[in-house]
């Protein structure tokens, strides 16, 4: 496999430039948080996260991207997950001038249904949370997460759903993460004060260990330090003109989300945000 890998390079030059699907865990990313947490399985192609009343974990990525697509397949906490939240985001890294795009998934009590919260840091400046619940359990099979990012729009993924849409709106004042690469990140952690019921659900630690499960690491971008121009390229495939905008089966895929599965949205939370925020009137 490694050979035909390395033919498949020279053959075709180009492709080598931009990052491409890894083997294993470990060949892009490294374990960031308590090794004893994180386990590799099935040679390294797939991992097992693990939270105990000891420690949480997190992993991240070695390289930071500058647009790109990444993709993992996660299979999140079974059973009383309650008090749980489970991670998988990018971040610049910046403190005060952060960019970050975030999945979060709040565990729940047996048989009630997870949350999953996403946010979108743009320069700094974060509190746009929205949040939906899903029409599948996460926690019974395999699901794929993917952040799409390139100069046209952030899209959250669910398997082939879109499931929110942050985009370039630059030219209305909007701030867009542009400039500033980011690292790709995960963790397994325990948040009851805020994460199940707003805080009124508690973790049961009676139910530890709680064991989620990575697999098919896919981060395909343009890595930094990395080729020069590869950011600027319009050569790269996430840039493309099916990449630039929602394809109409998406945009309706979207709209059934927002429609029947949203129940969170920053944009249309009066209280908090009397003046709409500009992004939301900029049109979905
Ligand atoms: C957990 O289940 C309750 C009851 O169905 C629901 O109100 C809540 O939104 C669910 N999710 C979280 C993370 O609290």
């Amino acid at each position: 496999m490694a050979a035909l890998g390395l033919i498949v390079c020279i053959v075709a030059l180009i492709s080598c430039t931009v990052n491409g699907r890894p083997a294993t865990f470990l060949q892009d990313f490294r374990i960031t948080w308590v090794d004893s947490h994180i386990r590799q399985l099935e040679g390294g192609r797939a991992i097992q996260l693990v939270l105990d009343q000891n420690s949480g974990c997190g992993f991240s990525s070695k390289y930071q991207y500058l647009f790109g697509r990444v993709s993992m397949k996660i299979k999140l906490v079974p059973g009383d997950s309650a008090g749980t939240v489970t991670a998988f985001y990018m971040n610049s890294d910046t403190d005060t001038v952060r960019d970050e795009l975030d999945f979060e998934f709040l565990g729940n009590r047996s048989g009630q249904p997870y949350t999953v919260q996403t946010n979108v840091y743009a320069h700094g400046k974060g509190d746009r949370e929205q949040r939906i619940n899903l029409w599948f359990d996460p926690a019974a099979e395999f699901h794929t997460y993917s952040i799409l990012w390139n100069h046209h729009h952030v899209v959250f993924y669910i398997d082939e759903v879109p499931i929110r849409v942050y985009k370039n709106n630059e030219a209305r004042g909007i701030p867009f993460p542009k400039v500033q690469p980011m690292g790709v990140y995960s963790t397994l952690w325990e948040a009851d004060d805020w994460a199940t019921r707003g805080g009124l659900e508690k973790i049961d630690w009676s139910k530890a260990p709680f064991y989620a499960y990575y697999k098919d690491f896919d981060i395909e971008g343009c890595p930094v330090p990395g080729p020069a121009n590869c950011a600027s390229s319009g050569g790269n495939w996430w840039e493309g003109a099916a990449y630039q905008q929602l394809s109409p089966a998406e945009a309706r895929r979207y709209r059934w989300v927002r429609m029947n599965h949203m129940i969170y949205d920053y944009c249309t939370d009066k209280s908090r945000y009397p003046v709409t925020p500009p992004e939301c009137v900029a049109g979905i």
